[in-house]
């Protein structure tokens, strides 16, 4: 059928087909990654700008460098420091920046919808690097291609995303884009932080890390996000890291082979014990931020295409 999307806002947009054509062509960009000369020329001549309005370290610069690597001419938007400061508004952001011709946009913006608002006001490419609680396609996107690579494939697999599920736009995608292919997905946390709505997504809610791990293929562990909390979600970190902290005590109920990832920025000594973080037998961290390139690279490429031949496109009928 083709990769048919004119931007990447959320998984929940994409077909399953269209999510092993992003992976497909990642796995050929991570074996580009791993020469000594990393360029290709997809993206060649075309205009990247990041636009930031969250502080970022690896999406960021894994965006950037996936565009470097593909020939774009990519541009950090320094959000903090610019015109929003002043009281100008998001789309007169973009409204601004379209003006400049851009190809493709990369965003992440605090507030959930933002990045799609974005989308309609623009003629180029969009890709959501992460909107409020709502989605962050492209954590999805390398967290599956981890773990088609772990695991040999991307469906049946038993996975549990344990911890601040509530506040976490990674676990949206994730619960999406794991359904979509076909996996069971466990939501494993204390009830403030799983809420049980996220039933509607087909997954199966533990409050007992030992019951939610148990034979599971892979255990995802997400970040205390403590900047999108406002109350008390839980009695005290050190309570919390007893509780639902990975160490190798509650790992053991998992599958021998399960693997453990992690989407960075990590609390070690709060969702996981640094030990187990750094276990190259176990932990697949590392391999995420190789992946996140990689599918990243390959998600710009596929989304230049369309934009490439819808200008054809309406060259033509002009
Ligand atoms: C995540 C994010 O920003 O949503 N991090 C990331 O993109 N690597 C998860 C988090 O902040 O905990």
């Amino acid at each position: 059928m083709g990769f048919s999307q004119k931007h990447l806002l959320g998984i929940e947009h994409l077909r399953p087909d269209e999510i092993t054509d992003i992976l497909d062509l990642a796995d050929q960009y991570v074996d580009l990654n791993r020469r000594d000369v990393k360029h290709a020329d997809a993206l060649t001549g075309l205009t990247q700008i990041n636009m930031f309005f969250e502080n970022s370290t690896r999406t960021q610069a894994s965006f950037e460098l996936a565009g470097k690597r593909l020939g774009a001419d990519v541009m950090n938007m320094a959000m903090q420091a610019s015109s929003i400061k002043k009281g100008e508004t998001l789309i007169d952001t973009a409204m601004t920046l379209n003006a400049m011709h851009p190809d493709l946009l990369v965003v992440r913006h605090p507030h959930s919808g933002a990045v799609d608002l974005l989308s309609q006001k623009v003629n180029c490419a969009v890709l959501n690097a992460g909107d409020g609680k709502h989605e962050h396609p492209t954590q999805a996107l390398l967290d599956a291609l981890t773990i088609r690579r772990a695991k040999g494939r991307l469906h049946r697999l038993n996975v549990a995303i344990c911890g601040d599920v509530a506040h976490s736009r990674v676990a949206r995608s994730n619960l999406i884009l794991l359904g979509k292919m076909e996996n069971r997905v466990r939501l494993v946390g204390p009830p403030t932080l799983v809420p049980a709505q996220f039933a509607e997504f087909g997954a199966e809610i533990y409050e007992d890390m030992t019951e939610g791990l148990k034979d599971v293929d892979v255990v995802m562990m997400l970040r205390l996000q403590r900047e999108r909390m406002d109350g008390g979600f839980i009695p005290s970190e050190r309570e919390y890291y007893h509780r639902y902290g990975l160490d190798a005590e509650k790992l053991a109920h998992a599958k021998p082979d399960a693997i453990v990832m992690h989407p960075g920025p990590m609390n070690r000594g709060v969702e996981i014990d640094g030990e187990i973080a750094d276990d190259i037998n176990r932990s697949v961290i590392q391999e995420q931020v190789e992946m996140g390139v990689a599918v990243r690279m390959a998600a710009m490429d596929l989304l230049a295409r369309n934009v490439r031949a819808e200008r054809i496109n309406t060259a033509v009928e002009v």
